[in-house]
């Protein structure tokens, strides 16, 4: 299933990554996600994979939005493998939480709201609005089980979560 990223997908995560460059998301790489893969890893294989999974069933979807989305989807600041009554119920609590720091620091579409706040559907029962928020719910879920069966050590998955030349 996995296929290298499409040129055109890979240039615009990197714009969109640099546009980033002043928010927080570079501090989500302090944080473990699944496995030994931290959050910011994740979130941007989450982007790649979106994106491939969107030409894969063919799907007319906003590239921006998807690859914004994605990005922010885990934009928290702790590491919730830490017992702490703060981020209890984490996977419940996050989607709020992640689009609450993501409006602080990013003007959003209702697109990228909706992505951000309805990933974790169906443990959080409301499903996603709209066609990019379930291209996310998807590729989150694939890539949180590779992370968290340590198939990211695998060269091909590995090249979604380092963007290794040659597999882009
Ligand atoms: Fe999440
Ligand atoms: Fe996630």
């Amino acid at each position: 299933m996995m296929n290298t990223p499409l040129p055109e997908n890979e240039a615009l995560l990197q714009q969109i990554l640099s546009s980033c460059e002043a928010s927080r998301l570079l501090e989500t790489k302090q944080f473990m996600q699944h496995g030994d893969t931290n959050v910011y890893d994740h979130c941007v294989a989450v982007a790649r994979v979106s994106c491939l999974l969107a030409d894969k069933m063919g799907l007319s979807v906003d590239r921006e939005s998807l690859i914004r989305g994605a990005l922010l989807h885990d934009y928290f600041f702790y590491d919730w493998h830490v017992p702490d009554p703060v981020h209890r119920l984490h996977g419940f609590t996050h989607p709020k939480r992640a689009l609450q720091n993501a409006m602080d620091d990013f003007t959003l579409t209702t697109v990228e709201q909706d992505m951000i706040l309805r990933h974790m559907f169906p443990l959080t029962p409301t499903p996603p609005k709209f066609r990019e928020g379930w291209v996310l719910c998807l590729a989150d879920k694939v890539c949180s089980t590779l992370e968290t069966a340590k198939f990211t050590q695998n060269s091909l998955v590995r090249g979604y979560y380092t963007g290794e030349e040659g597999l882009q």
